[in-house]
């Protein structure tokens, strides 16, 4: 590498670090599989944390399929802050910071690996985010660059991995587990999705792609479990419409899964 490149990112690192600094806690949401529910998960709890009075922010940092903006509603464009930076987002108190509104609609963002960890690290440097209690970054589905440039950039304290309870997603969940222990994050916690299916006529649930596997791996891989989240239509809706569920359903069965979540996220805190 050019000395000059390297001085470059060196440089980088140190804003990193200082513009984290006045961040209180990290926290990562992966999983080994897509489609489990992360950017869901990200956003929920974020709402639920915010309504327990907490600063927090959310970096959408799955650079080819950025859902974020779309799934708590925020639109335009972040604004430049002074020379350098750029303001979050703001959509019902949460900060927000995507590249979704930086590119054309519907254009696929074809980059490799290195662009796409750079564009991350840029966020992570460049954002100014001001006094959090968490920054949660969404992540990509897999074990693949942009998790280890989080987490070796970001430091985060809590990985929260997400898994449906089929043994097919618990299979790239142990996988998920595993790599946020070699990366030395200090805490583990897995979060099992679409736990049990909501009738929608009448209430009740039903076991669709069972449930109880996300604890059970929990704690034979010795990580803790922050609990189970039923599938229901309407968490579905609302994520399509950019309406979190736990915003405009606060009495649902998910809302009341997020409010056990974001305890035992705290507790781990
Ligand atoms: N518990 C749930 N109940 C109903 N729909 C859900 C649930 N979790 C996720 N979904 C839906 O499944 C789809 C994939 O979820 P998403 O959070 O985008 O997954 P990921 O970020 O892991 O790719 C979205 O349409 C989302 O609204
Ligand atoms: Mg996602």
């Amino acid at each position: 590498m050019p000395e000059n490149r390297m001085a470059e990112l060196q440089e980088q690192d140190k804003r990193i670090q200082e513009n984290l600094n006045v961040i209180k806690n990290r926290l990562v949401v992966f999983s080994g599989k897509g489609g489990v529910g992360k950017s869901t998960v990200a956003v929920n709890l974020a709402y639920t944390l915010i309504q327990r009075k907490m600063q927090i922010g959310l970096l959408d940092a799955d650079i080819t399929g950025p859902n974020i903006p779309q799934m708590v509603g925020a639109s335009g464009q972040p604004e430049m802050f002074g020379e350098h930076q750029l303001l979050p987002q703001v959509k019902d108190k949460l900060r927000v910071m995507s590249i979704a509104p930086m590119i054309p609609q519907d254009q696929p963002v074809i980059w490799r690996g290195p662009l796409r960890s750079g564009t991350i690290s840029q966020f992570l440097a460049d954002v100014f985010w001001d006094e959090l209690d968490i920054l949660i970054a969404d992540l990509p589905p897999g074990t693949g660059d942009e998790v280890l440039t989080v987490s070796q950039k970001m430091l985060p304290r809590i990985a929260i991995i997400v898994t449906t309870p089929q043994e097919v997603s618990l299979l790239d969940c142990r996988r998920a587990v595993n790599m946020a222990k070699k990366l030395n994050i200090p805490k583990i916690g897995v979060v099992e999705n679409m736990s049990g299916l909501i009738c929608p006529h009448c209430g009740e649930e039903i076991d669709f792609f069972g449930s109880g596997g996300g604890e059970e791996m929990a704690k034979s891989m010795e990580v803790s479990f922050l609990g189970r989240i039923p599938m229901e239509k309407i968490s579905r809706e609302c994520g399509d419409a950019g309406t979190p569920v736990v915003l405009k359903y606060p009495e649902s069965k998910t809302a009341r899964a997020f409010t056990l979540i974001a305890q035992n996220v705290i507790e781990l805190l």
